[in-house]
């Protein structure tokens, strides 16, 4: 396994590569999980190299606390990545990647941008976006894989590549979940006992959403949302929203036929934890 922290370096490296060779490519922020190596496991099968990167970026936080506190666990990182034969891991610091006072570049990603995520973490997209952008340019991949466990940000990558033309497929990889349903996140890491104990409620609040989709209005759906939080020890609710999987729009300005997702957002203390469900069959 290489690893390489600047951009010259990996750069001749990729280079010297057959031009044929596919490059498969997972970016991430560590804090490597089960989850994280889906991803890297659906993309050996279909690329003659995989190149992981580690960088936590910092342009894509919107709270300097949650900055801070992410998870950084490059040593373990490694461990798992050698253990599972990746081929090259990217490692930059923030200084290799961004200038001094370097500002995040604004995307106008046809309004997905300021849905959900995008409401709640202001200008979360453009960082997303910026450092996607950027690390493109460096491994330019062949395919690159997107976990939709954060679907918004798959969607925005997406549109990413269609708008800069950019000649990489995304591959989206599905949700890789604990047993008791908490889908698998970094930050899973910083629940204590409690709040782990509490967790599941958010997957099974979203499966028992889906069941009731369609039996009852979206209003009412939401209301019983709300009640599986309210006053919860451990566990706040900031938002439940059902969207477009395509506009990520709100269901009440949508049409009935268009496939759409219930998306979801939880507090434990600082601890912010998203999911979402297919609402189809
Ligand atoms: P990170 O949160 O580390 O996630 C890296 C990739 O792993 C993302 O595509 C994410 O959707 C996927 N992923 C995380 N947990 C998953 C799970 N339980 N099941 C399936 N896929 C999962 O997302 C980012 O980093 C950053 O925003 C990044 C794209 C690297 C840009 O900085």
């Amino acid at each position: 396994m290489h690893v390489f922290s600047d951009i010259k370096s990996i750069q001749e490296h990729l280079a010297k590569l057959h031009s044929d060779f596919k490059i498969g490519f997972v970016p991430t922020m560590g804090a490597l999980h089960q989850g994280h190596l889906s991803l890297i496991n659906q993309a050996q099968k279909a690329n003659d190299i995989v190149v992981v990167s580690i960088f936590v970026n910092p342009t894509q936080f919107d709270n300097l606390a949650d900055l801070d506190n992410y998870p950084r666990t490059l040593d373990t990182d490694l461990e798992l990545l050698n253990k599972v034969n990746c081929d090259i891991v990217f490692t930059p610091t923030v200084s290799e990647m961004y200038q001094p006072n370097e500002q995040k570049i604004h995307f106008d990603f046809d309004g997905i941008e300021y849905e959900m995520e995008g409401k709640y973490r202001v200008g979360h997209f453009d960082g997303v976006g910026t450092i996607v952008k950027k690390l493109f340019e460096i491994i330019k991949p062949c395919n690159a894989y997107f976990g939709e466990k954060d679907f918004q940000q798959l969607q925005i990558v997406k549109k990413l590549v269609e708008t800069l033309k950019l000649p990489i497929k995304i591959v989206p990889c599905a949700i890789y979940r604990e047993e008791d349903g908490l889908a698998m996140s970094s930050r899973n890491m910083r629940l204590n006992k409690n709040q782990r104990q509490a967790a599941p409620l958010i997957y099974k609040t979203l499966t028992s959403a889906k069941e009731k989709f369609g039996t009852i209005s979206v209003d009412k759906l939401k209301q019983w949302v709300d009640t599986q939080f309210a006053n919860h020890p451990f566990l706040t609710l900031e938002y439940f929203e059902i969207a477009s999987e395509q506009s990520l729009k709100p269901y009440e300005v949508c049409q009935e036929n268009e496939p759409f997702r219930a998306f979801i957002a939880v507090y434990a203390d600082d601890i912010r934890l998203i999911d979402n469900i297919s609402l189809g069959n």
